[in-house]
């Protein structure tokens, strides 16, 4: 059977793909349809056709899976923000525990047995305390959309509410919208300050309130677990884990290259009358071989936060060649994530314990992960 763009053909749903989309399969030919659910046969129209795969665009759902439920978004299906609120809560976290799995294992080459299931968010609405607002001249219309980059990833859909952000910066929008940035093409973030937190304007914060304390929990058992007595933080923004794990260590060092955040992390110990550690402003790959120097190897724990890139490979492989006791990779970006672990696992240098994922972003495509490595003696 050929298959061209245009043809609308009947599908049954067999899998959710990493990224969020559904799979089904004309014979041996996969279909990749957004906003379906695992076992839902659906109505779709081709939108694209490549050589071994096609794109479609969801028409009607003919048997709706039990776990279908109402968006609670006007803007969802068009909006790019969230891929999942057409799914129930719990059966999301079901999903993500899959894709992980399936990924680590193909990248990374980790059993499946070692992904813990994902710590659901207790607010799965409601939750984000950062987001960019933008905007866009809409020729054709003649009118300026503000809000958010749409499905299309290409033209901004205008919006005035969003329903995964903090009800603070929906107020926010409110008033973005009523004093409207004269052209467009204009970004303005929005957040909401933690609370007792020294963060500057362009600095990173973790982007949910109410899952944060689960995050921490979760590296202090890592460490304790392992009974590191040092910590090197890298890529450590306002100085949040060390700061946090401050408690369990005898002495840390952060490092981060955003000089004002690393300004502000030194206040954000000093406010809580943390004098175990110091910050240093550095990229990671150049402090960590000093540093590595400074304290017993058998004695050190690494914590790894990099941006969605991931680490550089010359990191990767100081880590491999001078083997601390642990290292902690956490990251919102399973891909690059499951193929750094897979480096430093090579050869059975580091040998990893557990993967915890956590639903930082319920809702969305996205998944937090913190990784649980330890040196092979
Ligand atoms: C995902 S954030 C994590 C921040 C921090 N661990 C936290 O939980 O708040 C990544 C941080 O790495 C910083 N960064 C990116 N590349 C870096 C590099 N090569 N060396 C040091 N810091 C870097 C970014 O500025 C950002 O603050």
């Amino acid at each position: 059977m050929s298959l061209k763009t245009g043809d609308q053909i009947t599908l049954t749903i067999h899998d959710l793909a990493f990224g969020g989309e559904g799979v089904g399969r004309v014979n041996d030919f996969v279909v990749f349809v957004p906003f379906v659910i695992t076992g839902e046969t659906v109505e779709v129209q081709l939108t694209e056709v490549k050589k071994n795969f096609a794109r479609a665009k969801l028409l009607r759902v003919i048997t709706p899976s039990p776990e279908r439920v109402t968006p609670e978004c006007g803007y969802f299906t068009q909006c790019g923000g969230c891929q999942y609120q057409h799914i129930d809560y719990t059966a999301q976290l079901r999903f993500k525990h899959k894709q992980i799995s399936d990924l680590f294992e193909r990248i990374g080459k980790i059993a499946p047995d070692r992904i813990a299931p994902v710590l659901p968010c207790p607010s799965p609405y409601g939750y984000r305390n950062r987001i960019m607002i933008r905007s866009q001249w809409n020729g054709p219309a003649k009118k300026l959309e503000i809000g958010f980059v749409g499905v299309d990833n290409k033209y901004v859909v205008n919006v005035t509410e969003c329903k995964i952000a903090e009800p603070a910066l929906n107020e926010q929008i409110t008033h973005v919208r009523a004093n409207p940035p004269p052209k467009g093409g204009v970004k303005v973030v929005l957040r909401v300050q933690p609370e007792g937190w020294s963060v500057p304007k362009d600095s990173f914060f973790q982007n949910n309130f109410f899952l944060l304390p689960k995050l921490v929990e979760t590296v202090k058992n890592c460490l304790q677990a392992s009974g590191a007595k040092h910590l090197i933080d890298l890529y450590c923004g306002v100085g949040f884990f060390g700061i946090e794990a401050a408690d369990v260590v005898d002495s840390f060092v952060g490092v981060e290259y955003d000089q004002l955040a690393i300004k502000a992390a030194r206040e954000n110990a000093a406010s809580r009358k943390i004098s175990n550690g110091e910050f240093i402003s550095a990229k990671s790959e150049e402090a960590l071989p000093e540093l590595l120097k400074k304290f017993p190897t058998d004695q050190t724990a690494v914590i790894l936060d990099p941006p969605r890139k991931g680490c550089w490979p010359s990191l990767l492989e100081l880590l491999r060649n001078t083997r601390p006791a642990q290292v902690i990779y956490v990251s919102c970006h399973p891909a690059t994530m499951a193929r750094d672990l897979n480096i430093l696992c090579a050869d059975g240098v580091f040998e990893l314990a557990r993967v915890q994922p956590l639903d930082m972003f319920p809702q969305t495509q996205h998944v937090e992960c913190v990784a649980d490595l330890r040196r092979r003696n």
